[in-house]
């Protein structure tokens, strides 16, 4: 009797403690259920909407952000604001004919704005957003440039910097830009096959960026500044001629309208074709493994010197693409890949000379690429481009433009 009056209340025990654990679980699973569904999901890296995507930006409390999106999405919880930004010549948010306006998450795909609910990838802008310029008063690269910045005006008194440029307006020459490479994103970046053209919002008028360029302009340039035609067709032909080498390049950038906001001649300088298709490109996507690998790295890209080519009579001369010395052609690209939070640098510097003979005095700092890990032979290749890595202060010895750092240690290609 004793017995089955105990197991009776084992039992009953039991039973209310079973009923307890299936009543949180099925609350928990509640729980989850209505989070997920008051969470907002956007694909912004969808080719069918990116190119009339707006840029999105969280307004914090005295300044706003751009959204960085987490593996191409971005969540937001019900509730929570997101503020699209169409800026440009007669763009809008198509919407509300507006530059900026603010849309509130409610759930999965579906946002607030006024009183109306709309999909997130249904408010566009009535053009594609490359962003804008704005001139600063600072000056930076050792006195000899002034900072300007690409990126988007929000309102009268707000900004947001996607580059930072340094340029020299008198004769339209950029010393160096900068930029953050969000590594762990970049795997997830913005496929789009649009490309805006190059615009010169920025550049002083006197100098003559977009004729510039044009080959028939270039082999009359190289005719005048080396007095021989003879030697213009030698360096400048159909397929070796100067282009215009990004310095912050476009797959750096996440999302479409970032990436181009690249497309200013600010944003370049005169490079050799052959060596920006082959050893500069692949400079770019060694950093942006280095940024997949150590997560967000800031990004300094410049360049340095003149490139020089002998004329008829045997006189060194300087080869600008302008008169007057503007657009001069670099001798040198340089790209620095910069951990903030390791303080620790590497510089890629590459030759921009396909035509050079020897190194000799060509290489202006111990060559550290091999001893730090990153050995590409074609990178020894003179015809496309020879590159040499050098630690930050060797680098700041010769280059006295670059910006100053804190930098501890290298950046080193763990292998
Ligand atoms: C976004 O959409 C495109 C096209 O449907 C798809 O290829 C891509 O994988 C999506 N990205 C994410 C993060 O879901
Ligand atoms: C979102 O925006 C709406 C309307 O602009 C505003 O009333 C609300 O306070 C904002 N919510 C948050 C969380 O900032
Ligand atoms: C704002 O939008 C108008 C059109 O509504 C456009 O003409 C103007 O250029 C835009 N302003 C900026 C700063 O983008
Ligand atoms: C951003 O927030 C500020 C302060 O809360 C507000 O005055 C402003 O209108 C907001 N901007 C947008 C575009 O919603
Ligand atoms: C180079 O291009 C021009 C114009 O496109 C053409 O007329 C010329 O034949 C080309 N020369 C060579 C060597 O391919």
């Amino acid at each position: 009797m004793n017995q089955n009056i105990c197991g009776g209340i084992v039992i009953t025990v039991l039973t209310s403690l079973i009923m307890k654990l299936v009543v949180s679980v099925i609350v928990f699973a509640l729980f989850k259920l209505a989070r997920a569904q008051n969470e907002c999901t956007f694909n912004v890296t969808n080719p069918e909407y990116e190119q009339t995507l707006p840029v999105l930006l969280y307004n914090l409390s005295s300044t706003y952000e751009l959204a960085i999106p987490n593996q191409g999405t971005i969540v937001l919880t019900s509730g929570q604001n997101i503020s699209l930004l169409c800026s440009g010549n007669r763009n809008y948010v198509r919407q509300t004919n507006s530059n900026v306006t603010t849309v509130t998450c409610l759930e999965n795909q579906d946002v607030k704005l006024y009183r109306k609910v709309y999909k997130f990838h249904d408010i566009k802008c009535k053009h594609a957003v490359r962003g804008d310029v704005r001139k600063t008063e600072e000056k930076c690269g050792n006195g000899q440039g002034v900072v300007y910045e690409i990126g988007y005006p929000v309102s009268r008194r707000d900004w947001v910097t996607l580059i930072t440029v340094c340029h020299v307006p008198e004769i339209g020459h950029t010393l160096y830009t900068r930029h953050l490479l969000h590594g762990k994103e970049i795997k997830y970046a913005s496929k789009s096959s649009y490309r805006p053209g190059f615009s010169t919002a920025g550049l002083d008028s006197s100098v003559p960026a977009s004729v510039a360029y044009k080959q028939t302009f270039q082999k009359a340039t190289f005719s005048s500044i080396l007095k021989s035609s003879e030697l213009s067709n030698h360096f400048v032909t159909n397929k070796s001629y100067l282009s215009r080498g990004h310095l912050s390049p476009d797959a750096d950038f996440l999302q479409a309208p970032t990436q181009f906001s690249t497309y200013y001649y600010l944003n370049t300088a005169p490079q050799w074709q052959n060596i920006n298709a082959a050893s500069w490109n692949s400079i770019e996507f060694t950093v942006r493994k280095l940024a997949e690998l150590y997560g967000d790295l800031e990004v300094i890209t410049g360049t340095h010197d003149v490139l020089t080519y002998k004329d008829k009579e045997g006189h060194v001369q300087e080869i600008c693409l302008g008169s007057e010395g503007k657009l001069p052609v670099p001798k040198y690209f340089w790209k620095l890949a910069y951990g903030e939070k390791s303080n620790r640098a590497i510089v890629f510097i590459i030759l921009n000379d396909p035509y050079v003979q020897s190194l000799e005095n060509e290489v202006f700092c111990n060559d550290i690429c091999q001893k730090e890990g990153f050995t590409k032979k074609s990178w020894k290749d003179l015809h496309s481009g020879y590159v040499f890595c050098c630690s930050y202060p060797d680098f700041l010895r010769v280059v006295k433009t670059a910006p100053r750092l804190t930098v501890d240690d290298v950046l080193s290609n763990p292998q």
